[in-house]
């Protein structure tokens, strides 16, 4: 950590995120494929949430939240990748201090609003598979709407606490987080005077909603996967089993990621590793979302093949 350059002020202007070090040739190929990942993850999202819009068949519950959780993750990656591909073209890396906290909270409020779009989404299959029979009387559009706005703004409500109070702590001495986001492990580390009750408040925060919304996940599929099991038609059992696993995928992509990031000791890992797993839920998982939904489901490929008119017959699955 040499870069430090506002050591004989109190406080830190702007910090340096280092991102990946490596030569300029490295930073220009890390900048194309990243570049290539970004276009990808637009693309592919934008698709769905164009599917959702434009396909009225796709107007039930089950199909807007899904545009709805494809809108949030061009909207999760977008706080990152930007910046990370300015980066890796600049030589001093530098982000101010709002700058820093501003990525940070956009970067977990987005993330936290995912879990919950995750658990509504593991619900409403929950009461579309287990009551199908009072399905279309709960699942209304005033409560649709209410889980959607409650998607939306619960990580922004939540977060907001481990956030102010990350940013009070005093910032003196080396800014270079090693590393391509403004995260708050190496944030706090930074931090000139050790602050365990802050510490303590985020990791609570952190524990509580993973283990939360990833139970209430795991209890949504157990139930939904026996009364699946118990069903006479195979044809039904097919299309439930069908969309419930690539609903687990993506469950299994972030949950994994996040929690052997964020649960397991996070310091213990070498920063190597620590990006390395990091660069899995924030920028592989919404590249994933999308092509888990539309190869794996039928509805979604036909509305996406109506609207962007490949209908050859050739590719009719
Ligand atoms: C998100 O949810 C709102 C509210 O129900 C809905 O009107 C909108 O079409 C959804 N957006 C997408 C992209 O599916």
């Amino acid at each position: 950590m040499n870069v430090s350059s506002t050591e004989t002020t109190n406080s830190v202007s702007h910090f340096i995120l280092l991102g990946f070090p490596s030569s300029p040739e490295m930073q220009l190929l890390y900048f194309g494929l990243f570049s290539v990942v970004y276009t990808l993850t637009l693309m592919g999202n934008t698709a769905i949430v164009c599917a959702v819009q434009l396909d009225r068949r796709l107007h039930t519950p089950m199909y807007i939240f899904l545009g709805n959780f494809s809108l949030l993750e061009i909207c999760y990656v977008t706080t990152t990748v930007p910046n990370m591909l300015a980066n890796f073209l600049s030589t001093s890396k530098s982000i101010s201090f709002v700058n820093c906290f501003t990525q940070f909270y956009f970067f977990f409020s987005f993330g936290y609003d995912e879990g919950f779009f995750l658990c509504i989404m593991a619900f409403d299959r929950y009461l579309a598979i287990c009551h199908p029979l009072h399905y279309p009387r709960i699942m209304t559009k005033q409560l649709y709407t209410g889980l959607i706005i409650f998607g939306w703004s619960g990580g922004f409500l939540l977060f907001l606490t481990p956030v102010v109070l990350i940013s009070q702590l005093p910032y003196c001495g080396p800014n270079t987080i090693n590393h391509f986001l403004c995260d708050p492990v190496p944030l706090m580390m930074l931090s000139c005077s050790e602050d365990a009750i802050t510490q303590l408040i985020y990791s609570t925060f952190n524990a509580i909603f993973m283990i939360g919304t990833f139970l209430f996940i795991l209890c949504s599929y157990a139930l939904v996967i026996l009364t699946v099991l118990w069903m006479p038609s195979q044809a039904g059992k097919r299309k439930a089993f069908s969309t419930c696993a690539s609903h687990l995928a993506v469950v299994t992509l972030f949950y994994g990621s996040i929690m052997v990031m964020y649960v397991s000791p996070g310091s213990g890992h070498p920063v190597k590793i620590q990006k390395f797993i990091a660069l899995f839920y924030s920028v592989i998982t919404p590249l994933c979302n999308p092509l888990i939904y539309s190869l794996r489901n039928k509805e979604m490929k036909n509305a996406l093949r109506k609207i962007f008119g490949t209908e050859h017959g050739v590719h009719k699955v």
